[in-house]
């Protein structure tokens, strides 16, 4: 490995590191984005290290055991990159920062249990940059954060050492991660990105480093917080969107109406972007970025009624699952005692493995609240408890024993189940809280259905 220190503010030098490859990357949380993150730049010919806490995760990467089974073509790229030897994880964060120009964090913001962003691990991470970073490097902060954290928190937590000053031998931009679990080898390779950097000349060499590596449409935002701004704006524009369908919907179902056809008709309008109902919004990302948006507000004495409505409605509408399912057992005469009620998909979103804040697991407490017995069905989760309940291993074989099926995930493989399957159970009752079943094929098998949305 060469000793040459690239300054990392000197387009030139960037230019002729990226044609030489001899850009050093490190990517410092190789999680669901930073793993991928880490594969795409090592592809391109950089020699890249993965850096995360998580021992067990370095152990299985550097054992050649890709973990993202559900991410389309990226195993591909990560036999390819092991087996040439770009990519390596390490959890020694102070061995592989120094020998590193280009440093990515791909780090996680959660929130706690009163719904307040935690930016521990980057302000961690900061922390240990302050000690390890060689000057004229640059950090690029991949993950979603507030607007002005940048420039309000983490510049001034990597300089405290005094080593580094900004914008003399430390720089930084942003970055952020805008793709789909599931979906992310397409969305790094066509959607476009975000820059922001700590001045133009940093933005201009952000573009240049992720115009080699992914060739999207980079947009140049005028500073980090602008970016930043945008990335949360979109996330939230959707998180706020869905809940008015939802709430619409619980409207629609009094008055006999089917949300879903009022969905499809009003696609057809130019201007009318489409968002479903359903049992709730989960996942690492959008109740996440509403949180973060309240927060910013809270910072700066505003009031954001819209997106704090919108998370009530999300967050209630686990809720509306019970009524409707209550309402299907009085029709059947039975009550929850001791009912065995099967939730069908458990992931937050359609066809990954993933529970981050999924509303299932609401909806599961609830009914273990009402004393039935829940079992649960995932084929993203074979042979695992989640939520404490073991994972059944095989649908058709537990039917004939339940009482009601609850639809929470529309994994496509729920898509193909036959709807005469449901007829097999003790008492035919279907819950449909996302739309993927005909009502119509529901009542002509004589089944107990309610359709979230639906309407009579
Ligand atoms: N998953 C998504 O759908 C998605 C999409 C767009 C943006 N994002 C954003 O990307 C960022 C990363 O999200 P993710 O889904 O990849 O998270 P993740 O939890 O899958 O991965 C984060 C990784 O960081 C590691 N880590 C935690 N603390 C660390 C530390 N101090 N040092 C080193 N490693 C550490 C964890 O062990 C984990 O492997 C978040 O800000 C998230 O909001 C996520």
């Amino acid at each position: 490995m060469s000793d040459f220190k690239i300054n990392m503010s000197d387009p030139s030098q960037v230019s002729n590191s990226l044609s030489s490859r001899s850009l050093r990357v490190c990517v410092i949380g190789i999680g669901r984005i930073g793993l991928p993150t880490a594969l795409s730049f090592a592809k391109s010919g950089l020699q890249t290290i993965g850096v995360d806490i998580n021992e067990d995760l370095i152990e299985k990467i550097n054992s050649g055991i890709f973990p993202l089974k559900d991410e389309p073509g990226y195993e591909e790229i990560f036999n390819q990159v092991l087996s040439e030897k770009t990519f390596s994880a390490t959890t020694k964060i102070e061995d592989a920062v120094p020998n590193s120009d280009l440093i990515l964090l791909s780090l996680p913001t959660p929130m706690d249990e009163n719904n307040v962003p935690d930016y521990s691990a980057l302000t961690s991470v900061g922390t240990k940059l302050s000690e390890i970073l060689s000057p004229n490097s640059l950090v690029i902060v991949e993950s979603t954060i507030e607007p002005g954290f940048i420039e309000n928190e983490l510049i001034s937590i990597i300089s405290k050492t005094q080593r580094l000053k900004i914008e003399n031998n430390f720089f930084i931009g942003v970055c952020p991660e805008n793709a789909n679990p599931g979906e992310i080898l397409h969305d790094f390779t066509n959607l476009p990105r975000l820059v922001g950097g700590i001045n133009d000349t940093v933005s201009k060499i952000i573009k240049m480093i992720y115009n080699f590596v992914f060739s999207v449409d980079l947009i140049e935002m005028p500073n980090c917080k602008t970016a930043n701004a945008v990335k949360l704006t979109t996330n939230v524009f959707r998180d706020i969107n869905i809940a008015f369908i939802s709430e619409l919907s619980l409207m629609f179902e009094k008055l006999g109406i089917d949300t879903f056809q009022v969905l499809e008709a009003a696609k057809k309008k130019y201007n009318f972007q489409i968002h479903y109902p359903g049992a709730g919004v989960g996942g690492p990302c959008l109740p996440i970025n509403s949180y973060q948006l309240l927060n910013t507000a809270r910072r700066t004495g505003v009031k954001l009624n819209i997106i704090e409505s919108g998370r009530q409605i999300n967050e209630k509408m686990p809720d509306h699952v019970i009524e409707l399912t209550k309402n299907a057992f009085d029709e059947s005469n039975i009550n929850f005692e001791n009912a065995n009620i099967l939730i069908l998909g458990v992931s937050y979103k359609p066809n990954v493995k993933d529970i981050q804040l999924s509303p299932a697991k609401n909806i599961i407490e609830k009914f273990q609240n009402l004393h039935a017995n829940v079992h649960i069905y995932d084929p993203f989760f074979p042979a695992s408890t989640i939520f404490g309940i073991k994972v059944e291993d095989n649908f058709e074989n537990i039917i004939p024993s339940l009482d009601a099926v609850i639809i929470v995930t529309a994994h496509d493989d729920f898509k193909k189940i036959p709807i005469s399957s449901f007829s097999r159970m003790r008492h035919s009752i279907l819950i449909d809280t996302r739309g993927i079943v005909d009502p119509q094929s529901a009542k002509n098998e004589k089944l107990i259905f309610r359709g979230l949305g639906r309407g009579e």
